[in-house]
């Protein structure tokens, strides 16, 4: 596969999930408006959509068809655009910037900010449960159940009290890790699990590889937004760059450096590359994928 055939995929795949988000989403003209209106303004237009890439990267090994893959990408980059919109309000990390715009409670205010988050939460599981996302029911019931898990208090919910929690201390490496695997690693993870159920993997031991490689992309992520955070600036970002210094939080950067933190990233790559190995070219859009979350450029 070229670069240039993995652009045009990723053009083609974001595009897909820009009309599965917006048919999802209640029109701006339903009551209540302005809470529909806000809930299009934080989940349009904007954002890599990583984690519907890897939702469909994971769903094609899986043999999953491609509708089944529009509605999981879906519902997975709804509970990601709920979890920034919470993340961004004064009472966690006061931003005012997100994809390059005003975040949803500077533009809006903060009680709509709230209920956007809550209402984007269950659209979510609306999309999971009112379409066939699933070769079977029980395989339907296990990917809700899936994503539930992973966003909740044991997944990403649970991640940003350990963040909160962690302001200001000095956490140990193992800390560390346990709160990126929680905060971002875990819809990471069940972005690529949901692809893979979408369909049929081949065999458990197939599945058990792609599973290992999507906890570790999973903090792999994280480790280099923290990297970005430290390194890049705010128009390039399009949300407020150093203000994971600024707000005294634990990243890789301020325990281990930031050279450090790009040599593990790269370490993590190469184990990532090699955990696909066996898959051969199947795999080829997760190992470019695996590459982009590395050499993102925001
Ligand atoms: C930002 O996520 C928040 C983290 C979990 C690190 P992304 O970097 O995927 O943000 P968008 O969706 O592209 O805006
Ligand atoms: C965000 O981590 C994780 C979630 C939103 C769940 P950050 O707080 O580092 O994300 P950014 O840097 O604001 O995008
Ligand atoms: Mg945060
Ligand atoms: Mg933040
Ligand atoms: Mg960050």
């Amino acid at each position: 596969m070229s670069n240039a055939e993995f652009a045009r995929w990723m053009r083609d795949t974001q595009s897909r999930t820009e009309t599965a988000l917006a048919a999802a989403l209640p029109e701006p003209s339903i009551a209540p408006a302005r809470l529909h209106e806000a809930m299009r303004y934080a989940v349009l237009g904007g954002g890599k959509r990583v984690r519907p890439l890897l939702v469909h990267a994971a769903g094609e090994i899986a043999g999953a068809p491609i509708a089944h893959l529009d509605h999981a990408a879906c519902a997975v980059e709804l509970i990601h655009a709920y979890s920034l919109v919470h993340d961004d309000m004064p009472c966690m990390d006061d931003d005012v910037l997100r994809r390059g715009k005003p975040t949803v409670h500077i533009q809006y205010d903060e009680a709509t900010a709230l209920l956007v988050g809550d209402a984007l939460q269950t659209l979510a599981f609306q999309v999971l449960s009112n379409h066939a996302v699933s070769l079977t029911p029980s395989g339907q019931l296990n990917m809700i159940r899936l994503l539930a898990t992973a966003s909740g208090s044991r997944g990403m919910a649970g991640g940003q009290a350990i963040d909160l929690a962690a302001v200001g201390k000095q956490l140990s490496r193992e800390e560390l890790e346990v709160m990126h695997v929680h905060k971002t690693g875990a819809l990471i993870r069940a972005s690529v699990l949901l692809g893979a159920q979408a369909g049929n993997m081949p065999t458990d031991e197939d599945l058990q590889r792609l599973d290992h490689y999507a906890k570790l992309v999973g903090l792999l992520f994280q480790v280099v937004d923290d990297i970005l955070d430290a390194e890049a600036d705010t128009a390039t970002l399009g949300k407020t760059a150093g203000k994971d210094a600024d707000h005294a939080k634990p990243t890789y950067v301020s325990l281990i450096g930031l050279d450090e933190s790009k040599r593990l990233a790269a370490d993590m790559l190469a184990e990532a590359h090699a955990l696909l190995t066996p898959l051969g070219e199947r795999a080829n859009r997760l190992h470019a994928l695996a590459d982009y979350i590395v050499h993102r450029p925001f």
